[in-house]
């Protein structure tokens, strides 16, 4: 409800210190809905090999794409920093995981490095260092009670497979499997929780199409649509080895994170209201509706807007490649769960301008942004609001589009200033945020499974460098100890975790 939510909102505002979670919650307005448990449900955090590992080319590892991107290219990222060492956590990872365990998690949430484990990027040469590196960061892990979920690539593949196309080569689907099968065979055995490629829509518009994040390439729709139909297939043969060759032993699960913000339609017209669903459709429902839902295939919107039209408008054909009808059922239902990393909302209306460039990538379709309140962050990639009622409206829409799957949220967070210690407007997001999410489950049924805030750390945020308070820890990347502080904000995730509450 509309009203329910301004007015917690408003209540938010008004809390100028936030010295604790009680007090939080005790400003809240009478009329909110305010559920108690998280029956079933985990909790963790989320981060991401490039992001905090270092160690470049420490102990076998060869360069990928970030590597060459940010000592090339330094003026493309805000500080001109990269990850050469990043928070160490390479040689830090003990001391990662007794955050973790101070927090209290169920789950961690990190990503393998591809030219770690396969320096060539190929399985002829598997780096033991590597996997020696992984090992030991799964057992500690473990050993501390906290269950390891790996996603297996997260934008950092190596630089030899770039040389070739990356991405866009039609054989990365192959070169996917073999490096899957790497990783099931080394960690099979206690890794249960597998995520495949971290939001291919984001990899693909920004990496291929805008080129403002490695690797690069600035090729438009035609890079893009190159690289969302492989990384579609490379999910799904990683998917289908994994199904066939090693579930049954392993008894794991494995899924795709997609990234999905809300697109809420500016007015009540009936023009806003269906470019609010196109929005939803290029950007979820690309990689939702073939791999989530029991139709199979691209949105229709997409194949008629992209596809179908530049056939009749005489574009380049084979800008969007389609999948055959055996493709199709290869790919439908290749994830357990939906994985969903989600930030914030967009207002969306009909800009007829956009809608006529055939050049245009999904990215941009009519999404517009429009202030919210002020509690906000520019990212590489948008301004990001917060909008915590859309998270709830994302949730939502999942379930009306694909059914009853479990949903994980893979991603959800907020950066404040970096050196900012008392981070209230993070503290807020996620309480507002978590809230919304207990509306979902609670109210509109949702089967919302479990929770991972990015991120642990603060750590290299990729074209904003080092310049975003990410973590529930600040990280000094002066200092060369990287000394990780916690924020209030660690206090106040740890609290929710222990008590599995909103209300103390
Ligand atoms: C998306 C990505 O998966 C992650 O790498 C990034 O740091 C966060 N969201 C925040 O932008």
């Amino acid at each position: 409800n509309f009203e329910i939510e301004k007015s917690r909102w408003k209540i938010n505002d008004t809390i100028d210190q936030l010295n604790h979670l009680t007090a939080h919650v005790n400003n809240l307005p009478d009329n909110a809905i305010i559920h108690t448990s998280f029956d079933d449900f985990i909790f963790g955090v989320s981060s991401s090999s490039h992001q905090i590992e270092g160690a470049w080319n420490v102990d076998g590892k060869s360069e990928n794409v970030w590597d060459h991107f940010t000592h090339n290219f330094p003026e493309k990222i805000t500080d001109g920093s990269n990850g050469d060492i990043a928070c160490d956590s390479y040689h830090k990872y003990k001391k990662d995981v007794a955050l973790l365990k101070k927090l209290g998690v169920n789950f961690y949430r990190f990503s393998l490095s591809w030219s770690r484990i396969l320096p060539t990027g190929f399985s002829n040469k598997i780096n033991q260092a590597g996997i020696d590196y992984y090992n030991n960061l799964i057992n500690e892990l473990l050993a501390n009670g906290i269950q390891p979920v790996v996603t297996i690539y997260h934008w950092d593949h190596p630089l030899k497979l770039q040389a070739l196309g990356g991405m866009t080569n039609p054989l990365f689907a192959d070169w996917f499997e073999d490096y899957s099968r790497v990783v099931f065979e080394n960690f099979g055995d206690r890794v249960k929780f597998w995520l495949t490629i971290n939001e291919p829509r984001l990899i693909c518009v920004f990496g291929y199409s805008t080129g403002v994040i490695a690797p690069g390439i600035q090729s438009g729709g035609i890079g893009e649509y190159l690289c969302s139909y492989n990384a579609i297939k490379a999910h799904a043969r990683s998917y289908h080895l994994y199904d066939k060759q090693f579930r049954q032993k392993q008894k794991g699960r494995i899924g795709l994170p997609i990234d999905c913000q809300w697109n809420e339609p500016e007015t009540n017209s009936t023009e806003d209201i269906n470019t609010a669903e196109r929005a939803l459709q290029f950007q979820c429902g690309f990689y939702g509706q073939p791999i989530f839902s029991k139709k199979g295939d691209y949105p229709q919107v997409v194949k008629d807007l992209i596809a179908n039209r530049s056939k009749i408008e005489g574009f380049f054909r084979t800008r969007l490649p389609l999948f055959t009808p055996e493709e199709v059922n290869y790919i439908k239902g290749t994830s357990d769960f939906i994985a969903l990393n989600h930030y914030t909302t967009f207002y969306v209306a009909e800009d007829k301008t956009i809608q006529k460039s055939t050049e245009m990538p999904s990215s941009t379709i009519d999404s517009r942004i429009k202030d919210w309140q002020d509690n906000n962050w520019i990212g590489e990639f948008s301004v990001f609001k917060t909008v915590p009622w859309g998270f709830r409206k994302i949730l939502k829409w999942l379930k009306d589009n694909y059914g009853d799957l479990d949903i994980y949220v893979t991603e959800n967070g907020f950066p404040n200033i970096v050196e900012e210690m008392h981070d209230k407007k993070k503290i807020d997001y996620m309480i507002s945020y978590l809230s919304n999410l207990l509306d979902a489950i609670y109210e509109d049924g949702v089967k919302v499974k479990g929770y991972g805030f990015w991120s642990l750390l603060d750590s290299f945020e990729w074209m904003s460098g080092y310049t975003m308070g990410f973590g529930l820890h600040r990280v000094d990347f002066n200092d060369p100890k990287r000394t990780r502080i916690p924020r209030e904000s660690a206090k106040v995730y740890a609290d929710i975790i222990k008590n599995r509450k909103l209300t103390p």
